[in-house]
């Protein structure tokens, strides 16, 4: 029998990775990659405590100004990372949908993307990976896709439903590792009424308990919509 969560949906800012390698006086690119481990780690823990769907910030659309060599080696763990993914998590009735413009990736990332989504399409629990996302450029497609169907007037529903995270109900707790004290351009609709944890905690270092501890907060929280 599945656990009910509190949190049905929760979210993931991963930062820290280039500090936690910093402080192992290693190159950036070493961090990232215990940060995949990390990923691969926390995100079946969501599913075994019983959260339903899992959004996490892989890439956003202002990492590009980057060194290139960070970004080779972030494109190259995604690349080595996303057929492994779609075996190891996709095969726990998780269906991974990528969010984020790919539109400049090569054929071959993008046919592979396009692959898992496909193999994983049936599955009942959701995985959202932003790769090359960014929260405004977002809210500008959905809206370029509705005036494109003739719309003339939006509502707040029409939007919602032309989310890359479509798929998902909006996201209840976003954690962000790393210590910093904002959102970063991430799930700016969508976060509208969320809870935010941030812990100090650097990204590869996130165990299961840190989930739980950010999980019992939330629960101490009282979410009011606005309401009184
Ligand atoms: C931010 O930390 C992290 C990133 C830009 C990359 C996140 C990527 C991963 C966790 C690994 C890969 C994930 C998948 C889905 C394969 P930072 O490096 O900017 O940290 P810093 O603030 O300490 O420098």
């Amino acid at each position: 029998m599945e656990t009910v969560c509190p949190v049905k949906h929760i979210a993931f800012i991963m930062d820290g990775n280039g500090r936690w390698a910093k402080k192992r006086l290693m190159p950036r690119e070493f961090g990232h990659k215990a940060g995949a481990e990390t990923f691969e780690n926390i995100v079946n823990y969501c599913y075994d405590i019983g959260v339903q769907h899992v959004t996490v910030y892989a890439f956003s659309t202002e990492n590009w100004k980057r060194p290139q060599h960070e970004i080779d080696a972030l494109f190259k763990l995604f690349s080595y990372y996303i057929d492994h993914y779609a075996e190891k998590i996709g095969n726990r009735n998780v269906r991974i949908v990528f969010i984020g413009d790919r539109t400049g990736f090569s054929e071959d990332l993008k046919n592979r993307m396009q692959n898992v989504e496909e193999k994983t399409k049936n599955n009942g629990r959701i995985l959202n990976i932003g790769i090359n996302y960014g929260g405004r450029a977002e809210i500008c497609h959905a809206v370029n896709k509705l005036i494109a169907e003739g719309k003339t007037e939006i509502t707040e529903e029409d939007i919602s439903e032309n989310l890359y995270t479509s798929l998902s109900p909006d996201p209840d707790l976003i954690v962000r590792t790393g210590g910093e004290y904002r959102t970063s351009n991430f799930l700016m609709w969508q976060s509208a009424y969320s809870e935010l944890y941030i812990t100090d905690t650097l990204w590869p270092d996130m165990k299961g308990d840190d989930v739980d501890k950010a999980i019992t907060e939330f629960m101490r929280r009282n979410r009011r919509y606005g309401g009184l």
